[in-house]
């Protein structure tokens, strides 16, 4: 049987990512790694993240062979994955802030980036706005509320509208009509974001750019196998979606949402 994807992020962000391959790859087999435990990282320092999320994965993968690793994490994306590719001989995608194409959407050449306070320092960050949107003015808005905030809502607890005005209000003023979303957290909060700012500003996102990345390595990882062993029928064994997590516990609220995104078993991580 096929080994299963491993989706990762530091909490129930990677969910929006996951959900964009499963609409592609239903039939894929995946496992989801979350490190609540150090959430959240846009608040860690750069060398701390990249060795606890090195360390992490690298021993997960001994234990649960995965067939590719999704860093489904902006903030972990614009750092890790150089010291990870190092360390592991299976492919490895990371998510990118949607600089590029919210550039090219926007009308007025006025975009805004909202991403954790570590993506939004980043020089990965920098590079891609000289690289992709030079000819807007882009807005930089670090947020580590709004990340709590979509944590709260997976865990089933209500996010206030006066909550989300607070963090997003200088997006409001400064008349931007398009704004990327860089931290895969934040579309679980599209739907309260979108009424605050109004059908005026566009939301993008990049989960739907990683999922058909996905799509390519698996069709040529797919290709390499046929070509190595012939063809092989196999039985299409359904084998459950699971969750791991490194905090001590989770609750219901957390559960229900993490079943509702087809993780089925849900359990701590044990290294
Ligand atoms: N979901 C993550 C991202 O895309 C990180 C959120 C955090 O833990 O700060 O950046």
């Amino acid at each position: 049987m096929p080994k299963p994807i491993l989706v990762f992020d530091s909490g129930i962000g990677g969910l929006t990512i996951l959900e964009e391959i499963k609409q592609v790859l239903p039939d894929e087999r995946y496992i989801y790694l979350f490190d609540n435990a150090r959430l959240p990282y846009g608040e860690l320092s750069e060398q701390t993240l990249i060795d606890g999320c090195v360390s992490l994965i690298t021993k997960f993968i001994k234990l649960n062979p995965v067939s590719m690793v999704v860093i489904a994490c902006n903030t972990a994306s614009t750092l890790i994955l150089p010291a990870l590719r190092a360390e592991l001989d299976i492919p490895i995608v990371g998510v990118v802030p949607a600089v590029k194409p919210a550039a090219v959407l926007s009308k007025r050449k006025h975009i805004g980036l909202l991403a954790t306070p570590g993506t939004i320092k980043r020089t990965y960050t920098h590079e891609l706005i000289t690289q992709f949107a030079d000819n807007c003015k882009v807005e930089l808005y670090g947020s580590s509320e709004l990340v709590l905030l979509a944590e709260q809502k997976a865990a089933g607890l209500l996010v206030t509208k006066d909550q989300i005005a607070r963090i997003l209000q200088p997006l409001l003023d400064s008349e931007i009509d398009t704004l990327v979303l860089g931290c895969t957290h934040f579309p679980i909060l599209r739907d309260e974001m979108q009424a605050y700012l109004g059908e005026a500003v566009s939301l993008v996102d990049s989960g739907k750019a990683i999922a058909a990345r996905v799509v390519n390595l698996i069709e040529q990882q797919a290709y390499i196998e046929q070509k190595e062993v012939g063809s092989i029928n196999e039985l299409n064994e359904t084998t459950k979606n699971t969750a791991f997590y490194t905090s001590d516990s989770v609750g219901v609220g957390l559960k229900t949402t993490l079943i509702s995104f087809g993780l089925t078993v849900i359990s701590k991580v044990n290294l």
